[in-house]
């Protein structure tokens, strides 16, 4: 990332941060409970190492984040109030704007807005790894108007997944999981010709069984989608890459009750999570990879019932001797459910910014950043 401008890139560019305004842009999309409260704080403090390097040189942080998908005007339902509240707790002194996307020049990436944001300030920094696969203004719009550098995180994210992707050590296995396979039909291909192997499950494998002439009962499925899960198990074939599906699943039977199944499932019945046999071949996959990279759980974990599947994942992501890395969202969560979210080398902060690079080796935040 050589060609990216780092924070030190910025300080000689400014000549002495003291007394200057710094506008930081983080992700501090964080989940928040029924009662408005911060349930993880995990992606403020992943940017506390920018935030305090900066205070540290004598400038005045101003950070901006979008909060949940609120439609272009205000809601208090995504106010940013317990992020800040939490924010000052951690590193007292620093602002934080309104949410980003209560204002429509946000997603749509308006001058007016870029220029509202970059009023007053004197160089850029973007920390938001888990936004920049976003073209939205408080990613792309700074950089062409201030001095502007990549923070701590964004760096370390970067380094990390583009290392995946451009020096993998082999065996290199992808696991991917999620419930609808149109969001991750574009990795899969990408991923194919990087990796060595491709674990599937989730509901989104339905769709693959489909593809094979396998009965899905009720189970979440895309029908629009089993031609191109078709192609891809043809490429996987093609390039002499293996795509692993289950072999068992857990579910319920057409009354409802909890049941295992083969691979082919019996009309009303329906797949909540990979079966013990899967979950068992998978681990074995894991444990002989030198790379493995984890997106997405194996089944619906939030129910106890169907949380065994994404465990034996997790864990076997614990146990493994390769190089781990674990991509945001679902499967991060899954892993501080578990407690095992310091037992891997790398938890992503960004759940699809991790997969669009990983699929791109680019995203639209780093272009923002180059000075071409
Ligand atoms: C995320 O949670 O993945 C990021 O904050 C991006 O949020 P978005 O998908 O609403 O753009």
């Amino acid at each position: 990332m050589s060609d990216i401008p780092t924070l030190e890139d910025l300080e000689r560019e400014l000549g002495d941060l003291s007394g200057t305004r710094i506008l930081v842009r983080t992700d501090f999309n964080v989940p928040l409970g029924d009662d408005g409260q911060i349930v993880d704080d995990f992606r403020i403090r992943a940017a506390l190492p920018t935030i305090e390097w900066l205070t540290e040189r004598g400038a005045t942080v101003v950070t901006a984040s979008h909060l949940g998908r609120p439609k272009g005007e205000p809601d208090p339902k995504y106010s940013m109030d317990a992020v800040r509240e939490r924010l000052g707790e951690l590193v007292p002194g620093v602002e934080l704007l309104e949410n980003l996307r209560f204002d429509p020049g946000e997603t749509g990436n308006s001058p007016e807005f870029v220029a509202t944001l970059i009023e007053g300030i004197d160089g850029y920094v973007n920390d938001a790894f888990g936004a920049s696969h976003r073209a939205h203004a408080s990613i792309v719009g700074p950089p062409q108007h201030v001095p502007s550098a990549m923070g701590r995180l964004l760096e370390k994210e970067v380094d990390v997944l583009l290392g995946l992707r451009n020096k993998p050590k082999r065996p290199f296995v992808a696991v991917l999981g999620g419930a609808k396979v149109s969001d991750k039909l574009g990795v899969i291909d990408a991923l194919l010709d990087v990796v060595d192997e491709i674990i599937i499950g989730g509901a989104m494998c339905f769709t693959f069984f489909l593809a094979q002439g396998k009965p899905v009962g009720s189970s979440l499925h895309e029908p629009d989608q089993v031609d191109v899960c078709t192609a891809l198990l043809a490429k996987a074939t093609e390039l002499g890459k293996t795509i692993h599906l289950p072999v068992d699943i857990t579910g319920t039977d057409a009354d409802g009750n909890f049941a295992q199944f083969g691979s082919r499932l019996a009309e009303g019945s329906i797949g909540y999570d990979i079966g013990p046999g899967s979950a068992a071949a998978f681990t074995d996959v894991i444990m002989e990879a030198r790379m493995v990279f984890w997106n997405g759980p194996m089944g619906m974990f939030e129910d106890e019932r169907f949380e065994s599947g994404t465990r034996t994942i997790a864990q076997a992501m614990a146990d493994t001797k390769a190089f781990t890395v674990v991509g945001g969202g679902d499967s991060a969560a899954a892993l501080a459910q578990f407690g095992l979210d310091d037992e891997v080398d790398h938890v992503s902060t960004g759940g699809g910014a991790s997969l669009e690079l990983l699929e791109n080796g680019d995203l639209p935040g780093l272009r923002a950043l180059r000075k071409d």
